[in-house]
């Protein structure tokens, strides 16, 4: 085909149009100075060359498509960071005190905390977000602190949609997340993972405290282990079946909504594992877990906050708190997760006990 090469396109039916590009761009063909356009239920993708006979082959095999030329918009440039986005909106003095981070729950973004200064801006602040991640809807403040038995913090909204819902991914598990109902924090993806990854075929695992079931929905994706997963909070355990249905399980997760100190007696000598991310008060729950275990033994992950030397602390108030309850107990592993105040953090124990 002749012409000039600016306005050259494929032009493809729109439900090829994913695979299409995937395919231009392995070739290292796609042109992405303009933007993929729909047009009259067909999808034009630009491109910055024509195809080589091979080439056209290889599209023609996905599709029925055709090349042609028409004119394509640029894609809309968007701000690389937050100080770009805010550029001229705001004074040197209060870009200072952008905050440093904030997580990605889905499709909404959650700022921990806010110098007092820039509250007056925060919608300001919070557009400026969704410029920056376009995939992001709705900007959170969080403006209470993780409390009460259901552990849930408190929010306003900044700016998008007023909305708390959301799907969440971490290592490809879909989580259904309602965050004014159940706790959930995407800080805690790896060590979803890394706990997950320790469970083996035919496990049985009791997740205590288990939320909206990061880590039994993790586990029963790349096992085929049975978790029964407790929470007290009826909301979570809610969340928890609906993304039992968006995902698909090797093994099978069992929710039981309730206090675990009435439902855990149920699992009585079951468990080869028990997992105790509940961490302010975790080690009044360690009579429970041990009485979950095997008798022959099993792991236990507890959670616990603690302060100054974190890990030498948290064995210490593990190990004196285990004293004269079980048979035998070997320290696997222990690390810190994450900060949750100035110099104090939220630490694993991994633990071998026999009850
Ligand atoms: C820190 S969250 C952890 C959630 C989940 N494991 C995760 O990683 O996202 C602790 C959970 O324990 C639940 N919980 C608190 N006390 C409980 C109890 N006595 N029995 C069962 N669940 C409880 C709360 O409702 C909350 O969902």
């Amino acid at each position: 085909m002749e012409g000039t090469i600016s306005n050259l396109c494929i032009r493809a039916p729109r439900e090829k149009a994913e695979t299409l590009r995937r395919a231009l761009q392995r070739l290292e063909i796609l042109d992405q100075s303009r933007r993929i356009t729909a047009s009259n239920g067909f999808v034009l993708i630009p491109i910055t060359r024509n195809l080589s006979p091979d080439e056209m082959n290889v599209i023609a095999k996905l599709s029925q498509v055709e090349v042609i030329r028409s004119e394509l918009p640029s894609p809309p440039t968007r701000p690389k960071n937050l100080i770009s986005a805010l550029d001229g909106t705001l004074p040197p003095h209060l870009l200072a005190l952008l905050p440093r981070s904030f997580d990605i729950v889905g499709d909404i973004a959650i700022i921990e905390d806010l110098a007092p200064e820039l509250l007056p801006h925060g919608e300001i602040l919070a557009k400026a977000m969704m410029q920056v991640h376009p995939r992001v809807r709705t900007v959170l403040l969080k403006t209470g602190k993780v409390e009460g038995d259901f552990r849930i913090p408190s929010f306003a909204v900044l700016a998008g949609e007023e909305k708390y819902e959301t799907i969440h991914t971490e290592y490809g598990v879909k989580l259904k997340v309602d965050l004014s109902k159940a706790y959930f924090s995407s800080r805690l993806a790896t060590e979803h993972h890394r706990v997950a990854s320790q469970v083996r075929d035919s496990e049985i695992v009791v997740d205590m405290f288990a939320g909206v079931g990061p880590f039994s929905i993790m586990i029963a994706k790349k096992v085929s282990a049975k978790v029964f997963s407790i929470d007290i909070n009826p909301n979570a355990i809610a969340l928890l079946k609906e993304s039992l249905r968006l995902n698909r399980l090797k093994g099978e997760v069992i929710p039981f909504c309730g206090d675990v100190r009435i439902i855990a007696p149920r699992l009585k000598g079951v468990a080869d594992r028990v997992i105790m991310n509940l961490p302010a008060s975790s080690l009044d729950y360690l009579d429970v877990a041990i009485a979950t275990l095997k008798s022959c033994g099993g792991t236990i992950h507890i959670y616990l906050f603690a302060k100054d030397d974190p890990i030498k602390n948290a064995k210490e108030m593990f190990n004196s708190r285990l004293n004269g309850q079980v048979k035998k107990c070997e320290v696997l592993n222990s690390r810190i997760v994450k900060p949750v105040a100035p110099r104090e953090w939220q630490v694993v124990i991994d633990a071998l006990v026999v009850p």
